[in-house]
């Protein structure tokens, strides 16, 4: 099969990139290059025979009209979005242009390119999205595939428009599409403007280790390598026209986290002193939601997937890759933006 990935020299889009090819798939990367874009993410696969890289804008229909003709791709697995909450409260407009807009002009592309095929049944446009569309739960409770959109940040809200584009395709066009919305990842190659790997890079520098608010909101928390490995799994299997959550079962607070990824650096990187000393309680991020959990029961049941590592077998791999990677992220802490505190929305 040949995939058109976008934003495949992202986060989550370059461990899709790197495990596809690994599995004998040939790969399209599709990405503009924004200051969260690293291609160093996927030198590991550059030289492979299927790989095939491509900086476009995903605003530019001329060029995606002209990436689809000329690589034929079988499916698309569109990741490619403006991806952080802190950003989007501060500049709200490139998260509508890219995340909605953008993800307008490669459904109009997609469905063009489609109709010029046949429409051919088994062509897949699968859209990559957040647990962030269904707002925030209180203590108990977790979001299925049926839980109401209510999305609380400028991102969250980019992103269930873009689901709701999406659903629409499908319902008037019969695109043939599939959507996953999934909790927070962290792995190897995460853009050091999030909250893990904020963490290890201060604890290392000797700074204090941000942590919004007291530290009590609850997130899910996915190693990226699995989630990219259930993206290709509802790829090839998942239903058309159908959303599955994907999750890590693994609840945490931020502050238990936090505290974990101390404990982690103690033992692989000791000082004096602990790590756990650095943290230091900054001002909440406005609209903080309260809690994310996801109820991954239809894609365990109906595609037979799970997580394959806990939540402290990922975090150990995690702080391992930042140690053993420090070239990786060096190069990036000059980035507009990084290491400094964003979205206070004053
Ligand atoms: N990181 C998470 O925890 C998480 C959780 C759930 C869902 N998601 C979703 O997964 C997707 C990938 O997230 P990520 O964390 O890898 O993001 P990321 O910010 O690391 O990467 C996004 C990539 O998209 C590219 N891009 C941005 N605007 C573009 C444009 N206009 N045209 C073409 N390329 C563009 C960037 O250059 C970058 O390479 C996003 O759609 C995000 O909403 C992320």
């Amino acid at each position: 099969m040949k995939i058109l990935v976008t934003g495949g020299a992202g986060f989550i889009g370059s461990a899709v990139v790197r495990l596809a090819i690994s599995r004998g798939q040939e790969v399209v990367n599709l990405d503009a290059l924004t200051y969260a874009a690293c291609l160093d993410n996927v030198a590991s696969v550059a030289d492979a025979p299927g790989y095939a890289f491509e900086q476009v804008d995903i605003r530019d229909r001329p060029a995606l009209d002209r990436v689809l003709s000329d690589h034929r791709p079988d499916a698309i697995m569109h990741l490619a979005a403006e991806s952080h909450v802190d950003r989007s409260i501060d500049g709200p407009a490139t998260f509508i242009e890219t995340n909605v807009m953008g993800t307008f002009n490669l459904l109009e592309a997609a469905r063009s390119y489609w109709d010029g095929q046949g429409r051919d049944p088994a062509f897949r446009f699968h859209h990559i999205s957040t647990d962030e569309v269904f707002g925030s739960l209180g203590p108990e409770g977790q979001f299925t595939e049926e839980s109401p959109y209510d999305p609380r940040s400028p991102y969250s809200a980019s992103k269930a428009s873009s689901d709701h584009l999406v659903r629409a395709w499908h319902e008037t066009y019969g695109l043939p599409v599939v959507l996953t919305n999934c909790s927070n990842n962290y792995g190897p190659y995460h853009f050091p403007e999030k909250l893990i790997p904020i963490v290890i890079l201060k604890a290392l520098a000797g700074e204090p280790i941000p942590i919004y608010g007291d530290g009590s909101n609850v997130r899910d928390w996915l190693y990226v390598e699995d989630h990219a490995d259930a993206l290709l799994l509802v790829l090839e299997e998942g239903a058309i026209g159908r959303s599955y959550n994907i999750g890590g079962e693994n609840e945490r607070s931020n502050l238990d986290l936090v505290r974990t990824l101390c404990t982690i650096l103690d033992r692989m990187a000791p000082k004096e002193g602990s790590y756990g000393d650095q943290i230091t309680f900054v001002a909440d991020r406005p609209g903080h939601d309260a809690r994310y959990a996801i109820d991954p029961t239809r894609i365990r049941d109906e595609l037979g997937w799970r997580p394959s590592v806990t939540v402290e077998e990922g975090l150990e791999k995690t702080v391992r890759w930042y140690l053993d990677n420090r070239d990786w992220w060096q190069a990036l802490l000059d980035r507009d933006g990084v290491g400094r505190r964003l979205g206070r929305a004053s």
